[in-house]
């Protein structure tokens, strides 16, 4: 029985090695690795190139209801062809649970808007917006056993934010049923505080986003969630992270021993606040997302954590808005304050070619290092590992084949449904030149549409840790 495929002569490589070898699927798993493997009924040639795992974006929003007129340019169909596109082959997008809704109810909601329509694998990380004790005591424990091993809080956003002892008490469900929690880290009063005072004073342009989310209310709040986290043991992942300030803090709480994981994205390495705008013209309310991009000196840190272990994973934070229609204005038309300005940016498919590019191009991160961050860590840190995130034997046939060729992106280049990327005039150095799915081709230059090709994914604990044995004292 010959294999399926036979991808020929790669350059394999994973978190912890990089090899020379032929990658043998059967039945859309990786089943052999090794030189001179027996002809495939079918053969890629990926002679001089580099392939890697496909990644894991485990931080993008997809087809997240928003207050009209706003909504999220890309679904299911969209969001997940961009991802393929440019090398993703599995996303953790979330479910989000509103105020007064049961969490069960929004899972339930997510998977009709996923099923059907995605093209790569999906799981879905929790959003608890409304800790009753229904949801802490039965819902998010029964989710957890379903394969729901993950969940975002909250520290501001009016619809979304916890107050201290909500995060105490969802921290203490993730200690006791293993689940790993995910903070987005920002002061909501401090915010709240400044937006008042420069909107008083008429600054209202986009560029002022990032006046009223200094780097000192992540600081604050990162610090406010690493204390959390110790009063429970438990535990965390902050996402998001933006710069010098709550990389200190996340210093600080490894040097003493905490289990404080950490994410960053794309934007704070590529862009600066000076993308919201030098002046009080509109277009930079494209840039606008929490927290806010800082500038180039915070950038060199952001890669230095890359680099030397600090951060755990690299996602996109994919928000997709469109700004295009309607005279280049936001949804419905008119310019409005920064403050409603919907926060987050597109980039859930150059996320890959990006940190290629400008780290293992640019001689800032080894091969294996882009690949921890990418796909392995992620898999790992949300329970899907080692199905996900790597090239062993019995792990699913996820793989993107690389070619290493120079040009200048422009949104035209995308999949997404975004009119824009905030991308736009970066040169690239690579770009995925073959994206496999279970030993399936889905991008080879063209993207090769099967909705519903993406199952959804159960994830297992978060294996990133031990797992607690026995009984929590
Ligand atoms: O600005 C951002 N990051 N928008 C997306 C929502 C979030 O907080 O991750
Ligand atoms: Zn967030
Ligand atoms: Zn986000
Ligand atoms: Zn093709």
């Amino acid at each position: 029985e010959p294999l399926d495929l036979v991808v020929r002569n790669a350059r394999v490589a994973t978190a912890s090695d990089v090899f020379d070898a032929d990658i043998g699927i059967q039945g859309g798993r990786i089943v052999s690795l090794g030189r001179g493997l027996p002809a495939g009924r079918r053969e890629i040639d990926a002679a001089g190139r580099v392939v890697t795992p496909g990644g894991v974006d485990a931080h993008c929003h997809l087809d997240q209801p928003m207050a009209p007129p706003v909504r999220m340019a890309d679904d299911f169909d969209t969001g997940t062809r961009s991802a393929a596109c440019g090398g993703t082959t599995t996303v953790i997008p979330f479910a989000a649970q509103e105020k007064g809704q049961s969490l069960r109810a929004a899972v339930d909601d997510y998977h009709r808007r996923a099923e059907g329509k995605a093209h790569v694998d999906y799981a879905f990380h929790l959003i608890v917006s409304d800790p009753t004790p229904q949801v802490l005591n039965e819902e998010l424990p029964a989710l957890i056993a379903e394969g729901y091993t993950s969940f975002k809080v909250y520290m501001t956003y009016d619809d979304l934010k916890l107050d201290d002892g909500q995060i105490l008490d969802v921290l203490a469900v993730a200690r006791q049923h293993g689940a790993m929690a995910m903070i987005h880290a920002e002061n909501a009063d401090a915010i709240e505080w400044l937006s008042k005072r420069l909107e008083a004073a008429g600054r209202t342009a986009p560029r002022f986003h990032a006046h009223a989310r200094p780097m000192l209310v992540e600081r604050e709040a990162t610090h406010r969630a690493i204390s959390l986290a110790e009063l429970v043991d438990v535990p965390i992942l902050i996402v998001h992270v933006s710069g010098r300030e709550a990389v200190e803090q996340i210093r600080w709480a490894r040097a003493h021993g905490l289990k404080v994981f950490a994410e960053t994205c794309p934007q704070y390495l590529f862009l600066t606040a000076a993308d919201l705008g030098i002046d009080d013209s509109y277009q930079g309310a494209r840039c606008v997302c929490s927290p806010p991009p800082r500038d180039a000196s915070n950038q060199r840190v952001i890669w230095d954590g890359l680099n030397d272990g600090l951060f755990t994973v690299f996602s996109s934070d994919h928000a997709p808005f469109n700004y295009e229609g309607d005279a280049g204005k936001k949804p419905g038309g008119e310019e409005v304050t920064f403050r409603h300005i919907p926060n987050g940016i597109p980039g859930i498919e150059t996320r890959l070619p990006l940190l290629y590019s400008a780290g293992v191009l640019g001689g800032r991160l080894t091969l294996e290092r882009f690949v921890e961050l990418t796909a392995t860590n992620p898999a790992k840190a949300y329970g899907l590992h080692p199905r996900k995130g790597t090239i062993a034997i019995g792990s699913d046939a996820d793989l993107v084949i690389w070619d290493e060729r120079e040009f200048v992106l422009n949104n035209s280049h995308l999949h997404h449904a975004v009119d824009h990327t905030p991308y736009a005039g970066q040169t690239l150095r690579a770009w995925p030149a073959v994206t496999l799915i279970g030993g399936e081709v889905v991008w080879d230059g063209a993207f090769h549409a099967r909705p519903g090709r993406g199952r959804f994914l159960t994830c297992g604990a978060p294996s990133l840790v031990p797992q607690r044995r026995g009984n929590p004292s």
